[in-house]
């Protein structure tokens, strides 16, 4: 039989309100109340029980993420910043990983409905307008992160990624390289497609340069290692003298290819520039220049929207926020 709350007051001498005061609003309380209480919670191994309060409170506090792949830190940051500003409301984050797969995006999705979450922030897949709008339907509110998200319905936060793209190449060419490779994929991605256009945008405007696409299955450490093995077994007149990689995992790997095989140098012979800035892009064997987006900030501001879409203000928000570039060695003249 699971303890009450009720069992927690009589253990303590308090009353029920004391007893949710400690649990809810703790600056109320004394200091010696909240040592009684809290002595009791711990002699009789109560829990709270979250499901039964959402039930009685009608609303949760708990707010769902989905977002691609839970192994790049891009999105532990978004998560931490969305955690922090949650934090501050006494709302709690609960963190799905779709790992780029939409029928474990669709069961995120379902669980978060069937919890009654306070809402859901999402990176999706693909469209999930339809099934935003059901969760929607049913009560709970739904923010995009990350996308500017082709369903105008929702709110979203996301930052500019032909302009990332843009800044990206044309830094490159501003350090004198001509013959730019764009890796990464799927290009069915928003956010690689978007960054693949600013690429072309940026060597459109340069006589001699040019660009070429290395489309790749995902945006991981391994496939940049495989897309730098490909390189390096090219004719040295074939090969690029510079490659924009569209994230830092991607970049990593090509950097850990290039240096592993030990026969081209970064940036001597090979520049390299990633997008995210995530922190292991400073920490690199060569310091990587890359594009920063501000993660934890779209996070924070990703729940801001969120709160409010889940206080009835249904009109949809889209806040943008701009690329930055980084530059370090990895693209040095
Ligand atoms: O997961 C795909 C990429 O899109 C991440 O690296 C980050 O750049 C996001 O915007």
């Amino acid at each position: 039989m699971a303890v009450s709350v009720r069992d927690v007051a009589e253990r303590a001498g308090v009353s029920l309100g004391t007893v949710s005061n400690v649990l809810n609003r703790p600056d109320k309380v004394s200091a010696a109340t909240l040592e009684r209480v809290r002595a009791a919670i711990d002699d009789l191994g109560f829990v709270r029980n979250d499901v039964a309060r959402t039930l009685r409170a009608g609303r949760s506090n708990t707010i769902g993420l989905v977002v691609l792949d839970a192994g790049n830190p891009f999105f532990t940051d978004l998560a931490r910043g969305a955690q922090e500003r949650a934090a501050e409301e006494g709302l709690n984050v609960l963190l799905g990983d779709s790992g780029d797969d939409p029928e474990r995006e669709q069961s995120y999705l379902d669980l978060f409905e069937e919890q009654r979450v306070r809402g859901v922030l999402i990176s999706p897949m693909g469209d999930v307008g339809e099934r935003l709008r059901r969760l929607r339907a049913s009560g709970t509110a739904a923010v995009f992160v990350d996308r500017s998200g082709a369903d105008l319905a929702f709110s979203a936060v996301f930052v500019d990624d032909v302009q990332g793209g843009r800044i990206a190449v044309e830094h490159l060419l501003e350090t004198g390289r001509r013959r730019i490779a764009f890796v990464g994929g799927p290009l069915g991605l928003q956010q690689v497609a978007d960054r693949w256009q600013g690429a072309r945008a940026a060597v459109a405007s340069v006589a001699d340069a040019s660009i070429e696409l290395l489309e790749t299955a995902a945006l991981t450490v391994e496939q940049g290692r495989e897309v730098a093995a490909a390189l390096l077994a090219r004719p040295a007149d074939e090969r690029p003298d510079a490659v924009f990689a569209a994230n830092d995992l991607l970049a990593i790997g090509l950097l850990q290819g290039v240096v592993m095989l030990g026969t081209l140098r970064v940036p001597e012979d090979l520049a390299l520039i990633g997008y995210d800035d995530i922190d292991f892009a400073s920490a690199a064997v060569v310091p990587l220049s890359s594009v920063r987006q501000p993660s934890r900030e779209i996070g924070r501001t990703a729940v801001d929207l969120l709160l409010r879409a889940a206080d009835g203000d249904e009109e949809p928000r889209r806040i943008e926020f701009e690329p930055t570039l980084v530059a370090r060695r990895s693209t040095q003249a």
